[in-house]
């Protein structure tokens, strides 16, 4: 036997060390985000090409490869520190950092959950509290996924399952025009057709028109297709836009079709004061997409998709095998029992401890001041002769463009935005609406308070004045 060499494991002063390597290197990182640029992409192809490496044969020490890595952080957009403006900001609470390296560094198996049924449990409450957030009854349930494309997925596909059975291709999902793609892509993912997809027209605020969503429904029965799906937007990426819920959920119910809210980006700013009737309905949909990551301030992957009927859920990804029989016992319910996934981390800890730690409080306040934020930029912007906003702030998202003749303003948009980025306090990202080119501010890190705002609505207002005179 050759004498047994133990290079994977480090002994505790080992530990110790290396961890405290990595916590001076993240904890150096995260306190100086509101000083680095909101954006550093110079000399990024260069770095990026001497990453491509071969396998190293032999280790090498920790501070060394750390070395390699921090120019790797610093040669990106700042999706974490405060000028984060773009798309649909995150954040990272730093707690789910915390909970991600406890989940790691353990390693216990939480895919079924006689396995480590308290660990499931505590996943389980996370997901739970969810529900109670989100205003569903009991009986409700829930899973943690890496995002809002795979929990639209898992949706559409629970609702396939419920609605339309194995023979489905002839089934009619409704969405808007300002939809994600996501759901396009989970539509063919669950082997639709494209000509399943009903594209509805919005109205001057973005928001899916309900007259329109019954006459498309009406025709298609007609035609002999099977209306089966409506998804929901409660907060379009383009400009959080929320559609009628409760209009939706009148038509939908009376054509017995499952209504699908896609609250990926919106849905959590139903903890936000006055945020029940902002998002009203929403606590009636039958299934609900949230991303932690993007509304709860959480590092990127995490998803959430709720269901009404939890049972549905299990129905639509429930399968058994004989080498499970240990520890998937009859009657109880593990993760990969209501998803596609069977082995994988305990994300439900990312989303737990930053709730035990900082309580739900401390989010609702941190998402009632995002919406101010919004709205007082796009008092500012709106003010401004310069500047065409396209719709009051439903949410956290003032969208605009330039106001001058549309060619104008359309080739003067994307200047305006280098300019505004160049400038490295703020970034922010531009859209196409109703094929018109369009800026936006999203305001959405819990970093994100109302100096870099102001910085924003400053630099728009200069390199505004700069390009149109
Ligand atoms: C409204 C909406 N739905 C779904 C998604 C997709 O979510 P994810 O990027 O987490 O997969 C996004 C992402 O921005 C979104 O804004």
């Amino acid at each position: 036997m050759p004498r047994p060499t133990r290079p994977l494991e480090p002994d505790p002063l080992e530990l110790e060390a290396q961890t405290r390597t990595v916590a001076d290197f993240v904890i150096a990182h995260v306190a100086s985000l509101g000083e680095q640029p909101s954006f550093d992409l110079v000399g990024a192809e260069e770095l990026r090409a001497s990453l491509r490496e071969g396998v190293p044969e032999t280790g090498r020490p920790l501070d060394a490869v750390l070395e390699r890595l921090r120019p790797a952080i610093a040669k990106s957009y700042n999706t974490a520190g405060p000028g984060y403006l773009a798309y649909i900001p995150g954040g990272g609470v730093y707690a789910s950092a915390l909970a991600d390296f406890v989940a790691t560094a353990t390693n216990r198996y939480v895919g079924v959950a006689g396995a480590a049924p308290a660990l499931a449990q505590i996943e389980e409450t996370a997901v739970g509290w969810l529900c109670t957030l989100m205003g569903l009854p009991s009986g409700s349930r829930g899973i943690l996924t890496s995002g809002g494309s795979l929990s639209n997925f898992s949706a559409l596909v629970t609702a396939r399952e419920e609605r339309l059975g194995e023979d489905f291709r002839d089934g009619a999902i409704y969405l808007s025009e300002e939809t994600h793609h996501c759901v396009a892509k989970a539509a063919r993912l669950a082997g639709f057709p494209r000509s399943s997809l009903r594209t509805l027209p919005t109205d001057e605020r973005f928001r899916l028109v309900p007259a329109a969503l019954e006459q498309a429904i009406r025709e298609d029965r007609a035609r002999g297709r099977r209306p089966f799906l409506v998804v929901a937007n409660v907060g379009t990426t383009n400009t959080g836009a929320v559609d009628p819920l409760p209009e939706v959920l009148r038509i939908a119910r009376a054509h017995g079709l499952w209504v699908h809210a896609d609250a990926a980006y919106g849905g959590f700013f139903r903890l936000a004061p006055g945020g029940e009737a902002l998002l009203r309905g929403i606590e009636e949909c039958d299934s609900v997409t949230l991303d932690p990551h993007k509304g709860l301030f959480l590092p990127y992957g995490l998803g959430a998709l709720l269901v009404r009927d939890g049972s549905a859920l299990v129905r639509a990804h429930r399968e058994s095998a004989s080498y499970v029989q240990d520890v998937a016992e009859e009657g109880s319910l593990g993760f990969a029992d209501l998803s596609p996934e069977l082995s994988r981390d305990f994300r439900g800890l990312r989303l737990w401890l930053p709730l035990m730690l900082h309580g739900v409080a401390a989010f609702r306040e941190q998402l009632g001041e995002k919406l101010a934020l919004a709205r007082w930029a796009y008092e500012r912007l709106r003010d401004d002769p310069r500047f065409e906003m396209l719709d009051e702030p439903q949410l956290s998202v003032a969208a605009f463009r330039l106001r001058a003749p549309a060619e104008e303003a359309d080739r003067l948009g994307p200047e305006l935005l280098r300019r505004v980025n160049a400038r490295r306090r703020v970034f922010l990202s531009s859209t196409r609406v109703g094929g018109r080119y369009a800026l936006r501010i999203c305001v959405l890190s819990f970093r994100t308070h109302e100096d870099r705002v102001r910085d924003a609505v400053l630099a728009l207002k200069e390199e505004a004045g700069a390009l149109l005179g």
